[in-house]
């Protein structure tokens, strides 16, 4: 079924997508059953115990350079293993055995390296070698050519222990001795109890309506869910389809209303078993309008004169993503990631795989942004065993209580502002699910206070118009790697892979 597929994907990835696939970092599923029940497991790493708020400052309170991207203290306990049994054991049809089995056989066996992976992996050279003093499997004598193998024996006997072991075989044993002696050599923290008691968690998605549409996403730790349902709350009751696609009136006000968004996940979102999120007043109707009253049809707002809101008065870059159906109607969203594109690029020594660099997305100091730009408060403050804020945004939407589409992304704080895009380009806008993938994309995050663009997202008059009205623009790499499933309305299932990178939209007839 879906969910056996969703596991088998994840740890396929965790072999042969190394730059976010991963054992050694967390993600979140969202699964819809053919009932349509819906379901949401959180895997996401969590602070070490000995963790604590000011671990990234040096005395004078100062951020430490580069110390929570690129030194072990970057590690969260990892969660992917905790997440996917899980989800196995709750909703699987398999034996687990024959779900990981064929993981197991590409990383013994190999598998040929695309184009990008080649030159991905050839950037990550110097990184992988100042970081690991043993050989690993990363690197090679020379470059990385399109079509080499990569073997990966070491991840491969890890695989095996889980295979046999199930959880135990990673949180316990061999696998947790070599992870904690790589943070004992190297003065890490992640911990034996860390490790032991590490626990994927079930939890209530977040759902709300837009226009005919159910969207249904992730609640707290991550922030996905609640952003995006912000953005539609508002943009509900503008006649975007009248605007048109990324005309600079579509642009302006969508930027706006990310801006205002952006501005209350840093001050309210955090993890929920830590803090008191107001998440009613959040994504309250009457709340989002409010947040709009001061929005200037012909004028750029400016982030620094413009604060979170007061929920409360109302109370009530790199990461991977897969969607799956199955013939019977399950349906499973999932994103996964180690942060940074391979973490930390610390290997554990003799298991093989990459430790995450998810420490950065906690808020380091109010105020200080992390690697995506993003600035947070006491909301999402370091704590021994908190989960560390994320954006990834999961999602499925429904159309007259059946299922409408399955997607998510990659691409760190753009995630939200990328999901948003393409169920607007494709609710609003009218193109076929490839064609919502395909189109360029942008996104705004309250601060820096820019909006960020895709080449092929704005024609230069549109740029123009929307830098005469106060917008800050810049041009960037790609955002965003949307895949996708949209059911059309004979039934059939139309696979949306992202060009942006090497993705695939696959089906099986029976
Ligand atoms: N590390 C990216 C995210 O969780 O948002």
């Amino acid at each position: 079924n879906a969910v056996d597929a969703a596991v088998a994907v994840e740890y396929a990835l965790a072999v042969c997508y190394p730059a976010a696939g991963n054992i050694g970092g967390g993600g979140f599923m969202l699964f819809r059953l053919a009932n349509g029940e819906f379901y949401v497991l959180d895997y996401r790493e969590k602070a070490p115990l000995g963790a604590s708020r000011d671990m990234f400052l040096d005395r004078e309170g100062n951020v430490i350079l580069d110390l929570s991207t690129s030194h072990v203290l970057v590690s969260g306990v990892p969660g992917t293993v905790a997440g996917t049994i899980a989800a196995h054991e709750r909703f699987g049809s398999l034996p687990f055995h024959r779900v990981i089995q064929p993981a197991i056989d590409l990383a013994r066996t190999g598998f040929p390296l695309t184009e990008k992976q080649a030159v991905s992996l050839n950037t990550m050279k110097d990184e992988f070698i100042k970081q690991n003093k043993s050989p690993v499997a990363f690197v090679k004598e020379g470059d990385w050519q399109k079509g080499d193998t990569l073997r990966q024996a070491e991840l491969a006997r890890t695989l095996e222990q889980i295979r046999d072991h199930g959880r135990d075989g990673f949180y316990r044993g061999a696998v947790a001795g070599m992870i904690v002696s790589e943070m004992m050599q190297r003065g890490g923290l992640i911990c034996e109890s860390d490790l032991n008691q590490y626990a994927a968690v079930w939890r209530e998605p977040v759902a709300g309506n837009y226009r005919s549409y159910k969207v249904v996403s992730l609640p707290p730790p991550s922030s996905g869910g609640i952003c995006l349902l912000q953005m539609l709350s508002v943009l509900e009751d503008v006649p975007l389809a009248q605007y048109g696609w990324n005309t600079a009136a579509t642009v302006h006000v969508m930027a706006e209303t990310e801006r205002r968004v952006y501005a209350d996940r840093a001050a309210f979102l955090g993890d929920p078993g830590f803090i008191e999120i107001p998440v009613d007043g959040l994504l309250s109707k009457t709340y989002n309008t409010s947040r709009m009253s001061d929005f200037h049809p012909s004028r750029a707002s400016r982030s620094d004169s413009l604060p979170a809101g007061n929920p409360w008065m109302y109370e009530s870059e790199e990461t991977t993503h897969y969607s799956v159906i199955d013939d019977k109607g399950n349906a499973v969203a999932g994103t996964t990631t180690l942060n940074d594109a391979y973490g930390s690029a610390i290997v554990v020594r003799g298991a093989g795989f990459l430790l995450n660099n998810q420490m950065d997305d906690f808020s380091s100091k109010p105020g200080y942004p992390n690697m995506y730009g993003l600035v947070g408060g006491e909301a999402n403050s370091i704590q021994p065993g908190k989960r560390m804020l994320s954006s990834m945004t999961p999602t499925i939407v429904e159309k007259d209580e059946r299922l409408f589409m399955v997607l998510g992304s990659p691409g760190g704080s753009t995630i939200i502002t990328t999901v948003l895009q393409t169920i607007l380009n494709v609710t609003v806008h009218g193109m076929t699910m490839q064609e919502a993938v395909d189109a360029g994309r942008f996104h705004h995050q309250w601060l820096p206070d820019q909006i960020y663009y895709e080449k092929q997202a704005l024609d230069s008059l549109t740029v123009r118009a929307l830098q005469l009205i106060g917008h800050r623009l810049q041009e960037r790499s790609p955002i965003g790697r949307v895949d996708a499933i949209l059911v059309l309305p004979d039934g059939r299932l139309e696979g949306a892979a992202d060009h942006r990178g090497d993705d695939t939209a696959f089906g099986w007839n029976k």
